[in-house]
């Protein structure tokens, strides 16, 4: 089979699922991380021939693509402020709403002079954690997740992007015996209660960690309590929280911050328009 006859079938076995542009970025990104093929070789050598390997991995990947599984869990890996992560179905696949969570904490500590020490609450992958160490250097970093599979996944992500993040296994909603002072709290908690599954793409219900997504209908905030008291005792004057929030729950989650009386906030929109992040600061 040669390129152009991949992308001709391709195209044919995937019409029903996608727009042809995005079978075709999926095609070019299997090739380039597959196979090492950079995207023009379609165009330049179009009848050059994928050997019998290659195309078992590739009728492999179209399976999986059929099932509508994620691709950056297929080629295992993506992208989050332009460094590469690896991704597994253990931990959510970094969204763009979090680069611009990640992008605030950066803008506010431009120019930072002395260390300030940051904890990322639920790092999954450690999108959090390892973009803001590996562009802030003055960050001193720690990351915590209750999955231990998942942080062993961090941590290859930390060394593969040649930083340091002190990782450990912990549950955010027993932080008794979690004794770091912070200048920064940073997270993005699993926000998501079942009543929106309704509303969600199967390619994220069927393969995306549960863990990461869900909370009960009962308690939605029941991560952001935990951490803003864990703030209220550990955060240092003046130091701030950034929440990646679900905009549903934005007014319920306004009156939890005010009912702490040491916190005052500002809300941000990303670039769909939504209420998808706060900042607080601590009296
Ligand atoms: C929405 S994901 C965010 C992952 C990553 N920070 C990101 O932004 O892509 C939430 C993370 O919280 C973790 N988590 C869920 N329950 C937890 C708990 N009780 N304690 C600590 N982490 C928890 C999940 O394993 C998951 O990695």
């Amino acid at each position: 089979m040669t390129y152009i006859e991949a992308r001709t079938f391709f195209r044919r076995e995937l019409k029903t699922l996608l727009e042809v542009n995005e079978i075709d970025f999926y095609f070019k990104t299997l090739l380039h991380s597959l196979f090492n093929i950079e995207s023009t070789a379609i165009a330049l050598d179009p009848n050059t021939n994928f050997s019998e390997d290659q195309k078992q991995q590739l009728e492999e990947a179209l399976k999986h693509l059929q099932k509508e599984k994620p691709l950056q869990y297929i080629i295992g890996s993506t992208y989050f402020r332009e460094l590469s992560f690896r991704v597994n179905p253990a931990v959510l696949i970094p969204r763009p709403e979090t680069e611009e969570l990640v992008a605030w904490v950066l803008e506010d500590h431009k120019g930072l002079k002395q260390k300030k020490s940051l904890i990322d609450f639920g790092t999954g992958s450690g999108c959090i954690a390892i973009a803001l160490a590996k562009e802030q250097p003055n960050f001193e970093v720690s990351a915590i997740d209750v999955d231990h599979t998942v942080l062993e996944l961090a941590h290859q992500n930390a060394t593969h992007n040649q930083v340091n993040v002190a990782f450990s296994q912990q549950d955010i909603l027993r932080l008794d015996a979690f004794y770091t002072k912070a200048h920064i709290i940073v997270s993005n908690p699993p926000y998501i209660p079942p009543s929106e599954q309704a509303e969600m793409k199967p390619n994220v219900l069927q393969y995306e960690p549960h863990l990461a997504l869900f909370v009960t209908e009962k308690d939605p905030l029941i991560f952001y309590r935990s951490i803003l008291a864990y703030g209220e005792v550990h955060l240092i004057s003046k130091g701030y929280v950034y929440f990646e929030i679900n905009p549903r729950f934005l007014g319920e989650l306004k009156s939890l911050i005010l009912s702490f009386n040491v916190y005052s906030f500002e809300e941000r929109k990303d670039i769909f328009g939504k209420v998808r992040m706060l900042r607080i600061q601590k009296e």
